[in-house]
Order: C-alpha cells, then structure tokens, then sequence
C-alpha cells in the first residue's frame, strides 16, 4: 500500500471526499487551527484506527505540523493549510465528523477585529452540520469574554447539548488536551475555559 502524504493540496478539496483522503472509511475527527499540532499528534497515535485532519491557517505553524506527522510517521493523519471557517461552510460534507476539536481560538479581543473570530453563528451553523448524530464538539480557550460568546453559541443552539468536557473517548484526560497554549498559560496560572457539546439530531435534520 502506497503511503498519502500528510500534506492536503487545496485542489483536493474540488468533489471532497473523506473516503478519497484518508483511503479508508474510518470515522475522521477534524482539529481547527492546531498550531504545532501536540494534541493531533496524540490523539492520532492513540487511536490508529481514526482518521484525523488538522487545518491550520499560519503557514509556519502548517509546515511544521506537516513535519512533525512525518518525522512520527503516523499514517492517520492530514494536514490542510485554508481558512477553517471557508472548510467547514463550503468544503466539510454533512454529518461526516465524530469529532471537532478547537483548542485556544485566536480571539481576536478588539471590538473592531469580532468579525475576523472562528465563532460566529453562520460558522457554528455549518459546522453543526456536518457533525454526525452525538457527534462531540470540545472547545477550550483562555479568554474569559471570548468564552462567553462560545457558550451562547453553543448552548444556544438547538442541535446541541453539553456532556462533561472530560471524557476519557475524546483523549481529554483528566480535563486537560495539553495542547501548546494550554501548557503555556497553565504555566502563566491563567483559568481556562472549557466546554463540550454534542449534536442531538438525525443526519438531514440539523
Ligand atoms: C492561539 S493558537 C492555538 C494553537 C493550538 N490549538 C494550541 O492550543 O496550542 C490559534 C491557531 O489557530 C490558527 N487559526 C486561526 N484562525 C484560523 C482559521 N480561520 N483557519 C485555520 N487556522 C486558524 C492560528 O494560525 C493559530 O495557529
């Protein structure tokens, strides 16, 4: 069997198809913006029976994410360099993710710059859509006002519902992803914000 690279090309994505990606039908969780991608590394060498694709915007960060899977040889793993938000309301086929994960979302803190910030309901909409049925969704960050915009989403949402953010079958041990940012400010002492939900719906109702 011939090895995928771990770099996805944008032109993949014309007809996108999880099948075609990984070359098999596993379940696929998706990360957004991984930065140096510790948590995906993990969390794919865990669970080699899974299908994980990482986007990442920064192209320093993409490349070395990219190298990182390759000097680990996981074979379970994609990396896309696009916006997160353009994937997932125009690329990410519905009710094909068991997992999206998003780890410390730039924040983006000046009122002018909200626009340019990951949640946002069209965005939270689309992204509802393409989890499956319990599909889990966790999201974690360090900003206390940011956080609270990401719960009413969330909550907010009709589709969804909270479930405890640690929950050992999504890696997040003992209520910690240990992703870069997270040990970063645990260092610094900050709070982190955490919060998980899952989709209620049947495929082609949300
Ligand atoms: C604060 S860092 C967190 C990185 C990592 N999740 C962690 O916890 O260590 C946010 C990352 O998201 C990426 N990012 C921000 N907006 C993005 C978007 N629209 N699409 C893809 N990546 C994005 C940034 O480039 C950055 O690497």
């Amino acid at each position: 069997m011939s090895v995928r690279p771990v770099a996805v090309e944008l032109s993949e994505l014309e007809d996108f198809d999880w099948q075609r990606l990984f070359g098999n039908p596993a379940p696929v969780e998706l990360e957004i913006g991984t930065g140096k991608a510790g948590f995906l590394l993990r969390r794919a060498q865990a669970h080699p029976q899974g299908n994980f694709l990482g986007i990442e915007w920064a192209n320093k960060f993409y490349r070395y994410a990219v190298d990182r899977m390759q000097r680990w040889q996981v074979t379970n793993v994609r990396m896309l360099r696009t916006d997160a938000a353009h994937f997932i309301r125009a690329v990410c086929p519905p009710c094909s993710l068991t997992a999206l994960h998003v780890y410390h979302p730039d924040p983006w803190p000046k009122r002018r710059h909200h626009k340019r910030r990951l949640f946002q309901r069209p965005v939270v909409d689309a992204a509802v859509a393409c989890l499956v049925p319990d599909g889990h969704w966790a999201v974690q960050t360090d900003h206390a006002e940011y956080f609270a915009v990401i719960r009413e989403l969330l909550l907010g949402h009709p589709e969804l519902y909270e479930v405890p953010f640690d929950d050992p079958e999504f890696s997040v041990e003992a209520a910690r992803v240990a992703t870069n940012y997270e040990i970063k400010y645990l260092r610094q002492g900050r709070t982190l914000y955490q919060i998980a939900v899952k989709r209620k719906s049947p495929c082609g109702s949300a």
